[in-house]
């Protein structure tokens, strides 16, 4: 098996992981919904411990990803776009990667400095290893407001770049994403 991507083709883990973290994420997104409108205190605190879980599980893939993202070659792009157009979504993606790393940490940082640890599932919990202080606090959640806002509009624009590929260009980018072989 192909365990790195090379010039020509994502390996199979890559694209494994790929949807694996665009699935936690989307399960972490819906999970905060239920947290939201769960009128029992018991289900709200086990949605959330769930949430935790997957936010861990999403930050450990989440490294390898990052690391496996640049320390690789990124295979040549589907098509002929211009080289802007390359530089921007490879760029878009290692920053994508990267604040999969960064925003799980912004989260335990700012419930460590709460002075709350992180609960998750049969009883297990992350640590709070910071001091607790209301101005870290603060200053943890304005850099996790800036990074969260800056992934969404990130995140938009990848998926407007998957999206302009298959229907406007009708490339196989996505196909690719989802595993199809492509000669290129
Ligand atoms: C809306 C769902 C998503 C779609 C449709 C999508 C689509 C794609 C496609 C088509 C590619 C291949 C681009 C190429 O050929 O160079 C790609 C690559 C990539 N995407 Fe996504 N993506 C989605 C969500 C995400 C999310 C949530 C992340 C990270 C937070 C992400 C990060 C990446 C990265 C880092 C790559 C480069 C390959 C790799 O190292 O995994 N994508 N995506």
């Amino acid at each position: 098996m192909q365990l790195r991507d090379n010039g020509l083709r994502f390996s199979p883990i890559t694209v494994a992981l790929h949807w694996v973290v665009a699935f936690s994420l989307l399960s972490i997104l819906c999970l905060q919904g239920f947290i939201a409108h769960a009128t029992d205190q018991a289900a709200q605190m086990e949605f959330a411990r769930l949430q935790n879980l997957i936010g861990l599980v999403l930050f450990l893939v989440s490294i390898y990803r990052f690391w496996a993202r640049i320390t690789a070659y990124h295979p040549l792009p589907v098509g002929t776009p211009n080289p802007i157009e390359v530089i921007i979504s490879r760029s878009v993606a290692v920053a994508l990667a990267l604040a999969m790393v960064l925003l799980p940490i912004a989260v335990w940082a700012s419930r460590s400095t709460a002075g709350e640890a992180t609960d998750l599932p049969w009883g297990f919990s992350i640590p709070a290893l910071l001091p607790a202080s209301q101005t870290l606090k603060q200053i943890v959640d304005v850099l996790f407001d800036i990074g969260a806002s800056l992934f969404l509009v990130g995140l938009a624009l990848h998926s407007f770049g998957a999206v302009k590929n298959h229907f406007l260009l009708k490339n196989d980018s996505l196909k690719r994403m989802l595993g199809k072989h492509v000669e290129l």
